[in-house]
C-alpha cells in the first residue's frame, strides 16, 4: 500500500466548495478564533472535502504531524489541536467519518502517535454511542404501537436491526464480530450524504454489511482449512478464533476447569468452544443454535465415538444421549432470542455462559447481557462473549470496549478483562495468509479483550 500523504495540498484540495475549504483551512491552521464563529449553526463541523474525505477533525489531528517529529509536533501544537478538537466535538463533529484513506480522525491521530488526540477521539466516541443507546431506548418507549412495532420485528427475525449503532455505520463495522450492521440505518446515511452537498464524500469501502435474517437464510461452507463461511464469503467462524475459545473457557471455568458444571453455549459454529467445554464433563451442557445448516451438519456429522479431529462432528444424538438425564446435553434448535426465554421459565441457570453469534449487532449482545445474563447466572457463575465489537479498527474497539463495560455495569455486571496477543503474522493481509478465500478482514487488531463478568457482589 502506498504510503499515506499527510500534506496540507494533498489533503485540502481545489475541488473543494469555498466555504468547506475555509473551515478545513481554519481548523488545519488550529486557528479558533476564526473557526468558532463558523460553528454557530448547526452543520459545519462535520462538513467533508469532497475527494478527499477531509474533515475538520481530521484536517486539526493531522496538520500536528507525527508525534515522533518534535519540531513539526511540539506539545504546544498539539494542545492547540486538542482545543480545536474539543470545539469541533462540541459543535457536532462526527467521531467516525471515515477519509480516502479509510481512515477516522481518530487512525490519523493513532497512525501519527498523538496519543492525546487519539484519546479525545475516543472519548467522543464513547459519548455518542452511549448517546444513541439512550435515544434509542426513549423511542422503544414512545408509544404502544411503536413496542408492538419492534416486537413484531424481533419475532420476524428483525431484531437485530435496531438502530444503536447509527454512528459507527460511518467506519464501517462496530458489531459483535464478523461483519454486522443495519440496512435502516445505511439507507438513512446515504439520504444525508445525498442531501448535503458539505459531505458528498462516498467513502472508499463498502462495509459489507450482513443481517441477521439474511445470514439465517444463507448456505453455508465448512471448509477442509477451518473455516466456515457464508454464501458470500463472509468468516463465520475460523480456526485461528481457536486461542481465544481456549483462554475463554478457561476463564470461565476457572480454576483449573472443573468438571460437573453447567454451561450454556450461544452459537455453535465450528464447535470450537463447545468441545472445549465438554472436554471437561460437564453436568449440564446446553447449546443454542439456529442456523439451518449448522444444524445439519450437527446431526449428519455426529461422531459415535466422540474422538473425531472435526470438533464440530462430536454433538450429534449420540453426545445427547451421554447426559446424565434426559435434556442434560442438549442442543437447542432456534434462535437465542426465542429459546433463552423458555429455559429462563423452566429455572434453568448455569455457571458458565459463553455468547457468540454471527450476523447481529451490539444491540442484540446488551439485550442478551442486560435482559437474560443476570437471572441466568448462578451467583458465582461467569459470562464471557467474543469480544469483536468494532475489531477490524482499533479506537472502534476502544469505544466499544468502553460502552460495553458501561452498559454491563449498568445491568449489574463487573467485568474484568485479560489481553491477549493476537499472532498477526497470519492475519495482517486482507485475502492472504488465514484470510485466503473471505471475503472481508474482520479483525485487524493485534490485541484481543477477552471479558469475564460476574454478577456484582
Ligand atoms: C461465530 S459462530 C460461533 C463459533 C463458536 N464459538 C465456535 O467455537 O465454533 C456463530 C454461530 O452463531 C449462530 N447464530 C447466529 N445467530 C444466532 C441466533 N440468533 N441464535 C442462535 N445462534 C445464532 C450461527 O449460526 C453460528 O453458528
Amino acid at each position: 500500500m502506498a504510503p499515506i500523504d499527510d500534506s496540507h495540498d494533498a489533503r485540502i484540495t481545489p475541488a473543494s466548495p469555498a466555504n468547506v475549504a475555509e473551515l478545513l483551512n481554519h481548523a488545519w491552521q488550529h486557528d479558533l478564533a476564526a473557526l468558532k464563529p463558523l460553528l454557530r449553526v448547526p452543520g459545519p463541523a462535520s462538513v467533508q472535502d469532497p475527494k478527499t474525505g477531509e474533515t475538520p477533525l481530521h484536517a486539526a489531528i493531522r496538520a500536528c504531524g507525527p508525534a515522533a517529529d518534535a519540531s513539526a509536533s511540539s506539545p504546544d501544537v498539539v494542545a492547540k489541536a486538542a482545543a480545536v478538537v474539543s470545539e469541533l466535538f462540541m459543535s457536532g463533529a462526527i467521531w467516525n467519518d471515515v477519509d480516502s484513506n479509510n481512515e477516522t480522525p481518530g487512525c490519523v491521530a493513532a497512525r501519527l502517535g498523538l496519543e492525546p488526540l487519539y484519546t479525545a477521539c475516543m472519548e467522543a466516541g464513547v459519548r455518542a454511542e452511549l448517546l444513541f443507546g439512550l435515544l434509542d431506548g426513549y423511542e422503544e418507549l414512545e408509544s404502544e404501537a411503536a413496542e408492538d412495532e419492534m416486537l413484531n420485528a424481533d419475532e420476524e427475525g428483525g431484531g437485530d436491526e435496531a438502530p444503536e449503532l447509527t454512528t459507527a455505520t460511518a467506519a464501517g463495522e462496530a458489531s459483535n464480530g464478523q461483519a454486522k450492521a443495519n440496512e435502516e440505518d445505511e439507507e438513512e446515511e446515504t439520504n444525508i450524504v445525498e442531501s448535503d452537498p458539505d459531505r458528498a464524500f462516498k467513502p472508499p469501502t463498502d462495509p459489507h454489511t450482513v443481517t441477521s435474517r439474511d445470514y439465517l437464510q444463507s448456505s453455508l461452507t465448512y471448509t477442509e482449512d477451518g473455516k466456515l463461511l457464508d454464501s458470500s464469503d463472509n468468516g463465520v467462524m475460523m480456526a485461528w478464533e481457536t486461542s481465544i475459545m481456549r483462554a475463554s473457557v478457561d476463564s470461565l471455568l476457572t480454576p483449573a476447569l472443573p468438571s460437573g458444571k453447567k454451561i450454556l453455549n450461544i452459537g455453535f459454529g465450528m464447535g470450537i468452544v463447545d468441545s472445549m467445554f465438554a472436554a471437561t464433563s460437564p453436568a449440564r451442557h446446553h447449546i443454542i443454535e439456529a442456523h439451518p445448516a449448522v444444524l445439519e451438519h450437527i446431526r449428519t456429522n455426529s461422531d459415535p465415538t466422540c474422538s473425531s479431529k472435526d470438533t464440530s462432528r462430536n454433538f450429534g444424538a449420540s453426545w445427547e444421549a451421554k447426559g446424565s438425564e434426559e435434556g442434560a446435553y442438549k442442543v437447542h434448535a432456534g434462535r437465542w432470542q426465542d429459546i433463552v426465554p423458555q429455559l429462563m421459565e423452566a429455572g434453568e441457570t448455569y455457571d458458565a455462559v459463553y455468547f457468540d453469534t454471527f450476523g447481529e449487532d451490539y444491540a442484540q449482545l446488551r439485550h442478551f447481557f442486560t435482559e437474560h445474563v443476570p437471572y441466568l447466572l448462578t451467583e458465582t457463575g461467569a459470562f464471557g462473549f467474543f469480544n469483536g465489537l468494532g475489531a477490524d479498527r482499533k479506537i472502534c474497539y476502544d469505544v466499544y470496549t468502553r460502552v460495553a463495560e458501561m452498559h454491563l455495569s449498568d445491568a449489574g455486571l463487573d467485568v474484568e478483562w485479560q489481553e491477549l496477543d493476537v499472532d498477526m503474522k497470519r492475519l495482517g493481509e486482507e485475502g492472504k495468509g488465514d484470510w485466503e478465500g473471505v471475503k472481508r478482514r474482520y479483525w485487524t487488531l493485534d490485541k484481543y479483550r477477552l471479558p469475564r463478568c460476574t454478577l456484582m457482589g
